[in-house]
């Protein structure tokens, strides 16, 4: 048997991603919590209720978790609805614990990445024309002065909006999440006012901490034409690719938004990111079709013979993990990998995935690409937004009616690639059989 091992650059960051909503229970005071009280909006009714019960206190036993399976690094988000919940008011018991936290991390060897807004905002913005009223500028940047002053201690990378990209279509040109919009114009103005959101909350945050590495996460998404022979097909790919995944990165780096037909020159966007983050779960093949206007004439599915996640979300596609990483190399900064997971409850294909998705990464790094870290999304299952608790992302799973979490295979598996910087081809033998010859060929 081939025997062999990929390893890792030294350094290089092993954790997991989580965001507040769907991990702390009780954010009453978030759009979401009344988007999920409408009836239709959230699968099967689902509520996101105590979801992981962080907030009670069980994000010191997950932290544990984490750190005992030899993760050195945690991706968490704050919640702008507790630390600020009416736009006069602070409050300053939500900063001590999220300050807990970020201290909880420290203490046991990890690196802390704190995220700013993962999709939630307060209701009180939401009264203001939320994303749409370029107020929130302003709003998002003093929120931003006051949570990196209380975090400073013990927090250096920033990321300051969760897929931007993907908040903009689901909630206004999709309308499936809060406010449910569907709307191009109004997806144009929130894409803007989410770039100069970012832009100013990194001038910001460098103003009060110099060493601070500020980024955002992308939902990245390779969208390759059905047919690479079909210029109609080709048109449509790039219309859907600027769109989704290019529009803003590219604004952080020459300060102009650009999508076909429209720009905006933010000349106070250019060079703010001092890393990409890139959140990938899967691709899309995109054919031309003139009745989906709304869509950008693209009518977007995975190619006919991928295998399939659990409940059909994702395409079990690795190589667009390096290619998403060949892609954002073009930006010329460091590329952190801030998700990358899959809907598995039985966790038949997530110890696959893991090996598959991670061996493209090694490929990256062996090609010298800069990146320097990956977090799996997620710890524990958590609240999956419009699909509520139907999908199991978690190398912990949960019991939301117990809280009781109970181990998967895929912890393991991951302890031992933490705890080696590599995957050896005895991990693969144990946990993933059946990709062993085309993981060590020969
Ligand atoms: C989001 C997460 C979400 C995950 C899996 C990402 O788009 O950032 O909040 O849970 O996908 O659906």
């Amino acid at each position: 048997m081939a025997q062999a091992t990929f390893h890792f650059p030294r350094g290089f960051l092993w954790g997991c991603g989580t965001s507040s909503h769907q991990v702390e229970g009780r954010n009453t005071n978030n759009n979401w919590w009344a988007w999920e009280a409408q009836p239709g909006r959230i699968l099967h009714g689902d509520k996101s209720g105590m979801a992981c019960d962080w907030w009670n206190g069980r994000w010191r036993e997950d932290f544990d978790r984490a750190a005992e399976g030899n993760q050195n690094a945690h991706r968490f988000s704050l919640e702008w609805s507790r630390i600020q919940p009416a736009p006069d008011r602070w409050d300053e018991h939500a900063l001590d614990r999220y300050r807990e936290m970020a201290r909880g991390l420290i203490e046991r060897n990890m690196t802390p990445l704190v995220t700013l807004h993962h999709f939630t905002d307060p209701v009180w913005l939401g009264e203001k024309g939320g994303w749409e009223n370029e107020a929130v500028v302003d709003d998002f940047v003093r929120y931003t002065r006051k949570v990196v002053e209380a975090l400073r201690e013990y927090v250096t990378y920033w990321m300051t909006l969760n897929e931007p990209n993907l908040l903009a279509l689901q909630g206004y040109l999709l309308g499936e999440w809060p406010p449910g919009k569907t709307d191009l114009g109004a997806a144009l103005r929130v894409y803007t006012n989410l770039a100069r959101a970012h832009a100013a909350a990194y001038h910001a945050i460098h103003e009060i901490q110099k060493e601070a590495r500020v980024g955002i996460g992308l939902h990245v998404r390779p969208l390759l034409p059905a047919h690479p022979a079909s210029p109609f097909d080709r048109w449509a790919a790039g219309m859907q690719s600027s769109m989704l995944n290019e529009f803003l990165p590219r604004a952080f780096q020459n300060g102009v938004l650009r999508f076909p037909g429209w720009f905006r020159r933010l000349p106070e966007a250019k060079g703010t990111q001092d890393y990409l983050g890139i959140n990938y779960y899967t691709l899309d093949l995109v054919s031309f079709k003139l009745s989906k206007a709304s869509e950008l004439f693209g009518d977007r599915f995975y190619p006919p013979d991928a295998e399939l996640s659990e409940t059909g979300l994702s395409a079990n596609l690795p190589k667009g993990l390096f290619d998403s990483l060949k892609w954002g190399m073009k930006f010329g900064v460091p590329i952190i990998i801030t998700e990358n997971g899959v809907e598995d409850s039985k966790d038949v294909l997530r110890p696959r995935y893991l090996v598959q998705h991670l061996h493209q990464v090694w490929r990256a790094v062996n090609f010298n690409f800069p990146v320097k870290g990956y977090f799996h999304w997620s710890l524990v299952d958590n609240f999956e937004w419009e699909r509520g608790w139907t999908q199991r992302f978690g190398l912990w799973e949960l019991d939301v009616a117990t809280q009781k979490r109970s181990k998967r295979p895929s912890a393991d598996l991951y302890a031992e690639i933490c705890k080696e910087n590599g995957i050896s081809s005895e991990m693969v033998a144990r946990f993933a059989p059946e990709i062993f010859d085309q993981m060590f060929p020969g």
